[in-house]
């Protein structure tokens, strides 16, 4: 018979998974700790902007008209331990507060909170990102705490789903990575994912610390590719060179590729700043710290671009933002998310605000958390509104929306036509043709 399946912690990641499992045709039981969530999500809908998602959990939550009644919701880690084969573990792990270091309070508190009721035999599978070596010490705790004793057991199985893109990233992932400590759990983990490896997804089986570090690894990567061509916009500003000609003439070498070669204000969002912090805290635990110190470096050049952005636009408006208005397009950390954690368009228009300029923000879907967060900056209900009057326009977040606008449109209703892009996504000849002055990070004046 097919497992039955349990999601624990219902955020990005588990909101999705949970989704994703019903569809792949498992009986689903959701579990988070926060009543509101399990109530939203058991009406059918998300509690955030995720494209896709909504649709996907609608098609398959119970006591909705027309679903396969798949997937249901609680809040009661009793009726989860009774009804699941595999348990799924998707809390987050944030930055603790004050350190470099992840916070594992989130999952150290799923495992014992779950592991007391393990009756029967069941499969604990880890997704959260956490610092290697979690998985052994969650591992024991399992044996110490689980009346079904070794039939209770651990694997991890971390996740790369995009925000954004978690539907297609999740139902059809680029690879399926376990970490198991026995061929039962490799062979249960199949079974879960029979549809993705039939599709063709390689799936790689490890041990505990190297699918921790798979993880760890693969988004260190990547911001380190983000920051290198943040670095080379630097030497192009000082050289006089063009970054966005750049990328695409050294991406052409399918060793280096053209993904994730976008220069701009960087890089945010709930993983990768602090996913890189983290795995510098952990190296430095177990004396390996000089192998990641070069992450300090990605993490400076990464911060060092937001800084860069407020003095290109103190600069454009003549070298003070006292008495002059700021339009910013975009507050989420990236298009197609409403995420603004650790976002850079939102810290850029921070600290224009606190330089004295009249701030005002409209992002498509990101401005009720924008708000929450940032309660003083000016928001508008559209680009155009955000732009009226305004002494600069600052594109900070690539949303189609952005790239979609009429200069001339925009140009009617600004105080002076400047745009700053600080994604490199907009066509400078477009504006500049429309008599903007358009100026980019990383790309010549003119
Ligand atoms: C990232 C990874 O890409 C996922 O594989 C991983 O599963 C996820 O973290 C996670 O750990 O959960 P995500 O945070 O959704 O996914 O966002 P990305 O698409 O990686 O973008 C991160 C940031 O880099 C955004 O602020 C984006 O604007 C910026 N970026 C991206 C650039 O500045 N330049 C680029 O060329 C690409």
């Amino acid at each position: 018979m097919a497992p039955k399946i349990t999601v624990i912690g219902t955020g990005y990641l588990g909101a999705t998974h949970a989704a994703a499992m019903a569809e792949l045709g498992f009986e689903v039981l959701g579990l988070d700790v926060v009543p509101e969530k399990i109530e939203l999500l058991s009406s059918g809908r998300v509690p955030m902007y995720e494209p896709g998602l909504e649709d996907l959990l609608r098609r398959h939550v119970a006591g909705i008209d027309g679903a396969t009644g798949r997937l249901r919701f609680t809040t009661s880690y009793e009726e989860v331990a009774d009804f699941g084969d595999v348990h799924f573990v998707c809390v987050n792990t944030p930055q603790k507060h004050g350190e470099y270091a992840c916070d594992m309070s989130y999952v150290d508190s799923a495992v014992e909170s779950l592991a007391p009721l393990l009756r029967r035999p069941a499969l604990v599978v880890g997704k959260s990102t956490v610092p290697v070596g979690s998985a052994a010490r969650l591992a024991a705790r399992l044996l110490e705490l689980a009346p079904a004793g070794e039939a209770a057991e651990l694997a991890w199985n971390p996740e790369f789903l995009r925000e954004g893109f978690a539907v297609q990233d999740t139902l059809h992932p680029d690879r399926i990575v376990v970490g198991v400590t026995s061929k039962q759990a490799e062979k249960q983990l199949r079974e879960v994912y029979a549809s993705p490896i039939g599709e063709g997804s390689p799936f790689v089986v490890t041990d505990f610390p190297t699918a921790e570090l798979v993880k760890t690894s693969a988004n260190s990567f990547l911001a380190t590719k983000i920051s290198f061509i943040n670095a080379m916009a630097e030497v192009c500003e000082a050289a006089d060179g063009d970054v966005v000609k750049l990328a695409e003439a050294i991406g052409h070498d399918e060793r280096i590729g053209k993904k994730f070669l976008r220069a701009g204000i960087g890089f945010g969002g709930g993983c990768l700043p602090k996913d890189i912090r983290a795995f510098m805290a952990r190296a430095g635990e177990l004396g390996a710290d000089q192998a990641l110190t070069f992450l300090r470096e990605v993490d400076s050049i990464n911060m060092r671009r937001r800084g860069h952005m407020v003095e290109l636009a103190r600069e454009a408006v003549g070298g003070s933002f006292l008495g002059k208005r700021v339009a910013v397009l975009g507050a989420a950390f990236k298009p197609d998310s409403d995420d603004v954690r650790d976002s850079p368009a939102l810290n850029v228009a921070g600290q224009i605000h606190l330089q004295g300029a009249q701030v005002t923000v409209y992002d498509p879907k990101g401005m009720e958390n924008a708000r929450a967060l940032f309660p003083t900056l000016g928001y508008a209900p559209s680009a155009l509104d955000a732009a009226r009057g305004a002494h600069a326009v600052l594109h900070l977040t690539e949303w189609r929306e952005f790239r979609d606008l009429d200069p001339q449109e925009v140009g009617a209703v600004v105080d002076e036509r400047r745009i700053l892009d600080g994604r490199n996504a907009l066509d400078p000849q477009v504006w500049r043709e429309a008599d903007w002055t358009y100026r980019a990070l990383g790309r010549p004046r003119i």
